[in-house]
């Protein structure tokens, strides 16, 4: 694919007539993570991730060409008005304000809602601007009907991106991809469903997202992708993710579980070991963080079941088995695992097809 940034600017500027449109979008999690970023939001490195299921945000836009100079905007989460939550979405629309100019022009009511707990530390980015970023397609879609399914969906992987980079990937169901890849058709700027074979286990994967502390991030992503400016193991980190880009996909065609564990925990360590060594230095995990994984790894070697575990950039824990091995996994969670999450929260989510129109 030869697109430029360029390739994104609207050809119509009109205003759209007033109208509304409600998208659902799921969450991610990325299995080769994205974590260094430079300019408008692009990626250092590819990144890999199974779209979710169960963890998604339900956004309303109502838009109608504005009535006065200024623009009026109004931000509604889980029914109340709340305009300090909106700020990130006008902020969002601020950035995309050349690919999408009719913004400046709307009124705007934004009515959004998670499945899962809100500060739950499940990263609501992902989802949340996504959603946003298709209720902003529909928007373009009503001044240009002709526009393909597929169109759409690349522009509002691209739009999502630029208001959070792990969002590009929420886009499509499955496997998806974020970033160029020699040999690939990913793209930096949007993300790509994943083109290559995938064995029959990697498509209905199982996560149960364990929730061990809710507390404030300690460090914001964009904080965090920062740390790696700079970072004595940076460029070899961006490095190591692109050998893992190349290594999983002979592991998800073949099914082969035992190096899909081993590649995607080493990852989820790899990150964790990069906020270590950065300057100034955090430990993201928490004791009970650390006590699962412990529990994961003695479970697997007693039952020999392939539950891994993967991380982001913080003290929860994403636990991703077969479908197949479902129930005795819930029971490890039940018995062994809910203990060490806050207030015994967890979520049990799986791979998923991608947002829904409502
Ligand atoms: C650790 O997408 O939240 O979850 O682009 O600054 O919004 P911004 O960052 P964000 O970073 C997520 C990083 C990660 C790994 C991943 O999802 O690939």
């Amino acid at each position: 694919m030869n697109l430029t940034e360029a390739s994104f600017l609207p050809n119509n500027h009109e205003l759209p007539a007033a109208g509304e449109a409600t998208w659902q979008s799921p969450s991610n999690i990325a299995l080769v993570k994205y974590w260094g970023k430079h300019g408008n939001q692009l990626p250092k490195n590819p990144s890999i991730s199974f779209t979710l299921s169960a963890a998604t945000t339900k956004t309303r836009v109502k838009w109608a060409p504005k009535q006065s100079d200024a623009a009026k905007h109004r931000f509604f989460f889980e029914g109340e008005e709340n305009p300090k939550f909106g700020e990130k979405s006008f902020a969002f629309f601020n950035k995309i304000a050349d690919f999408a100019p009719w913004l400046a022009g709307l009124d705007l009511e934004i009515h959004t809602e998670n499945t899962f707990p809100h500060s739950s530390g499940i990263a609501s980015s992902a989802s949340g601007m996504s959603a946003l970023a298709l209720c902003v397609m529909s928007m373009e879609k009503s001044l240009n009907p002709e526009m393909s399914e597929a169109d759409f969906k690349r522009k509002a992987s691209f739009l999502a991106r630029i208001g959070s980079g792990s969002a590009a990937r929420s886009l499509y169901g499955g496997l998806v991809q974020w970033g160029a890849l020699e040999g690939t058709q990913g793209s930096d700027l949007l993300g790509t469903p994943y083109e290559f074979p995938v064995a029959d286990v990697f498509t209905s994967y199982r996560d149960t997202i364990l929730l061990v502390d809710k507390g404030q991030k300690q460090v914001s992503s964009t904080v965090g992708h920062g740390l790696l400016n700079g970072h004595p193991f940076g460029e070899i980190r961006f490095e190591e993710a692109r050998k893992n880009m190349n290594a999983i996909q002979p592991i998800l065609a073949q099914g082969d579980v035992e190096a899909f564990m081993k590649l995607v925990e080493s990852e989820a360590l790899m990150l964790h070991a990069l906020m270590m060594t950065s300057d100034p230095y955090f430990i993201l995990m928490k004791p009970n963080t650390l006590a699962i994984l412990e529990k994961i790894w003695a479970f697997r070697a007693e039952t020999g079941i392939p539950v891994c575990f993967t991380l982001d950039a913080g003290a929860n824990v994403h636990v991703l088995y077969p479908e197949a091995n479902e129930q005795s996994v819930n029971q490890f969670v039940e018995t062994e695992l809910i203990g060490h999450c806050q207030n015994k929260q967890y979520l049990r989510d799986q791979v998923g097809g991608g947002p829904e129109r409502k």
